[in-house]
């Protein structure tokens, strides 16, 4: 088969890879000439394991190809994917959706035979409709909006893809179409594998999506807020998370405490969703996201805290050593990073900071300037006075106390992500702190 995917950024170009790895010819469209040339030469302008060997071999086969031009993607397929960004608008809750309906004004007119459009954007309820409307209102031509929902995880964005838990898709009951099987054939591999092939209403596929990453970052901030009374208490929160995982209700997974969500998903998703519940009249419905949020928040500024109490009760003139700067492992991405903001407000208190991170400072540098960036854990641990993990890389995982010691001046460490053995960097007489934990 033949499709189009508009939008080449974390979500555009893993699924266009993925979808010429299943064995369909595939163009991507992005409206950067850069990205286009970056991903036509093989190089994934973001970090994500695997995709570049993905991207070579379906770029070699000559079965994916890149372009900037809408024209071509009209006449090259009869499906089409979109896949652009839906970040947080500026200064409110709300998602700001100028990308994918720029698609739609700029796509839909070229279009001379019937064709489908399928969103894989997470996007407010009710989005799809409205892009339907919105694109049969410029059509010349038979145009079906369907939603297919993407669930991916930055750093294992191939296997979600190639493997995911499940395929949901929402058709517009009022106007049947040809989007059910096309997308049936598009993923058929997958399908074959047993995965499961939900068919939905728009709204509800839309919903799947928003309500998926809403739990999510409930799981998080419930375990955070028990770490919170761990912390008054003198319990473990990382026993107690092993203990409630093993009921299957609860499960294991998403149940680490520590300095909590980011990302470029769970954030915006969240306040997206309130934003959207409250247009729709339902605020009440979503109120508990907001203490998801707060909570989330919160555990930010106990880490500053810690540093604080660890420098002696200020930060100013301190040195502090921060590892990690992106939202999470195996990602150099620093959207609404955890890390990055804990680092932000440790320099506004009047430390010297120096961040370190495997894979992330190249956008650690361009969304914070002002920070001080080092090349290696020895470097940002120079005469630190205190050492914080905020982002839980095997790099750091496997930092043993005598590693550090050399460079340090205090041999004082907080774990933000409950990631290190507190009993050996205890016996290696260092001042371990973690969250929810003693
Ligand atoms: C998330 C969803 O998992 C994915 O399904 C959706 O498509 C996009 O949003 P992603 O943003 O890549 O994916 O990251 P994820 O692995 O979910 O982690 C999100 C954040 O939660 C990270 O900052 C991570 O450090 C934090 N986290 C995760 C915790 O603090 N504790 C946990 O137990 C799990």
């Amino acid at each position: 088969m033949r499709c189009t995917v508009f939008g080449t950024g974390y979500l555009g170009a893993t699924h266009a890879a993925c979808m010429a790895e299943l064995g369909h010819d595939v163009l991507g469209v992005d409206i950067d000439p850069g990205k286009v040339a970056k991903l036509s030469s093989g190089e994934v302008p973001f970090y994500e394991p695997g995709l570049r060997d993905v991207l070579r071999r379906n770029l070699d086969s000559g079965r994916l190809r890149f372009t900037t031009s809408y024209e071509e993607a009209a006449e090259f397929a009869d499906l089409h994917f979109l896949g652009v960004g839906t970040p947080q608008k500026k200064g409110e809750y709300g998602a700001d959706l100028r990308h994918v309906n720029s698609v739609i004004d700029t796509l839909v007119p070229h279009l001379t035979r019937p064709a489908v459009i399928v969103g894989k954007s997470t996007v407010p309820v009710g989005t799809a409709a409205d892009l339907g409307a919105r694109a049969r209102a410029l059509a010349t031509t038979d145009v079906e909006v369907a939603w297919n929902p993407e669930f991916l995880r930055e750093g294992f964005a191939v296997d979600d893809t190639l493997r995911p838990d499940r395929l949901v898709l929402g058709l517009d009951a009022s106007r049947p179409g040809m989007a059910e099987e096309m997308v049936r054939e598009m993923y058929a591999p997958i399908i074959e594998d047993g995965v499961p092939f939900l068919i939905t209403d728009l709204a509800t596929a839309e919903l799947v999506k928003v309500s998926a990453n809403a739990f999510l970052a409930t799981k998080i901030s419930f375990i955070n807020a028990v770490s919170e009374v761990c912390e008054a208490t003198g319990a473990d929160v990382t026993q107690l998370a092993d203990a409630l995982g093993y009921d299957a209700r609860i499960g294991r997974r998403f149940l680490n405490a520590g300095l909590g969500f980011g990302g470029g998903c769970l954030p915006k998703d969240i306040r997206a969703f309130m934003a959207r519940a409250g247009e729709l009249g339902a605020d009440h419905a979503s109120a508990f996201l907001r203490e998801v949020d707060n909570i989330n928040m919160r555990r930010r500024t106990k880490v500053v805290e810690l540093a604080s109490a660890a420098c002696g009760g200020s930060l100013l003139g301190a040195n502090v050593a921060v590892l990690g700067a992106a939202f999470k492992p195996d990602s150099d991405d620093v959207r609404d990073s955890p890390a990055l903001n804990v680092a932000g407000m440790i320099q506004l208190h009047g430390a010297a900071v120096s961040v370190y991170d495997p894979k992330a400072l190249e956008n650690s540098k361009r969304v914070f300037p002002t920070l001080n960036y080092a090349t290696s854990v020895a470097e940002a641990c120079e005469r630190a006075d205190v050492v914080l993990v905020l982002t839980e890389w095997a790099e750091f995982t496997r930092l043993r106390p005598a590693d550090l010691a050399p460079f340090v001046r205090a041999t004082s460490i907080i774990d933000g992500r409950n990631c290190l053995d507190a009993e050996e960097w205890r016996a290696a007489s260092w001042t371990y702190r973690g969250l929810g934990r003693r």
